[in-house]
């Protein structure tokens, strides 16, 4: 059902406005400031990492006031030439909805509409493809309603996963994809409902522990069969090269920062690639 033989599509907004300026994750604090020269090396680090594993690259222009719009991943949710606009719980990042759908729809996507529902919340971070599935985060970002909204419009199985450690407020910091069969997760970070549900849908599981997924490791996005992740515990490299993978690290320790990694840091354009729904951009 996917499309696995063309490039896949990133989209990366640069550090020009990143800061941290307000506090809303345990990993933020305004007294541990990103530094600018890092931030911006780190940023290009990442993005020659994405182009030497084949990706591309689509550029998001920040704009001032939106320190966290370097994480573009959490504005929405894309299936080929349509998208669902993320929905934030903090006012601090709801502008980066807007502009993160102005920018798909001048490039021909479609927006699926939301429902006139105030309580529905839904942040792209929690959002993550497993075969011809979705999983979706609920907890301190997105709310179980919105992953039904999701299945309902997108026509897919969503299968809700409840988050219970605050420090992984959003599902791809604990839930990392490999394949259509593998996954690497931290079980422990959802209530014991979510782990039989993850336990039931993904046959070659690779388990974390806590300690392993504060590190990153499971924030990272896969380009073929390379891993480009922020950091992997040498058990973690050991298994996944064992499994075939290549690992490339790419550090971002001043985006960590801000409570976001690899994967908050680049917006998969083709999240659900199916026949039928092909994007726009060239
Ligand atoms: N500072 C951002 C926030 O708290 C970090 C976003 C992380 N994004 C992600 N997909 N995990 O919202």
């Amino acid at each position: 059902m996917h499309i696995t033989d063309t490039p896949r599509r990133f989209l990366l907004c640069s550090p020009d406005h990143f800061d941290v300026t307000f506090e809303i994750n345990p990993w933020m604090t305004t007294e541990r400031r990103p530094d600018r020269e890092q931030s911006w090396n780190e940023w290009f680090g990442l993005v020659s990492e994405l182009r030497a594993a084949g990706a591309v690259v689509h550029h998001f222009p920040s704009l001032p006031g939106l320190s966290d719009m370097v994480f573009p991943t959490d504005v929405g949710v894309v299936d080929g030439d349509r998208f669902v606009r993320g929905r934030f719980r903090h006012p601090e990042r709801r502008d980066e909805a807007a502009h993160g759908a102005d920018w798909l729809l001048e490039r021909g996507f479609t927006e699926i509409p939301w429902p006139d529902d105030p309580d529905m919340y839904l942040e792209g971070g929690d959002v993550v493809r497993f075969a011809d599935g979705l999983l979706c985060g609920n907890g301190p970002r997105t709310s179980p309603a919105a992953a039904e909204h999701l299945s309902r419009v997108l026509g897919v199985p969503v299968v809700t996963v409840p988050i219970v450690d605050p420090r992984f407020y959003h599902l791809d910091m604990s839930f990392f994809p490999l394949d259509e069969r593998q996954a690497m997760y931290a079980p422990d970070v959802w209530d014991s409902e979510g782990q039989r549900a993850v336990e039931k849908l993904v046959p070659e599981p690779l388990l974390i522990s806590i300690e392993e997924a504060l590190t990153f490791s499971a924030n990272a996005v896969m380009v073929g069969r390379t891993a480009i992740m922020p950091a992997c515990p040498p058990r973690i490299r050991a298994e996944l090269e064992s499994r075939g993978f290549t690992v490339r690290i790419a550090p971002v320790g001043e985006f960590l920062k801000a409570g976001g990694g690899i994967r908050c840091m680049a917006l998969d354009l083709d999240l659900l690639h199916r026949a039928g729904h092909l994007s726009p951009l060239a």
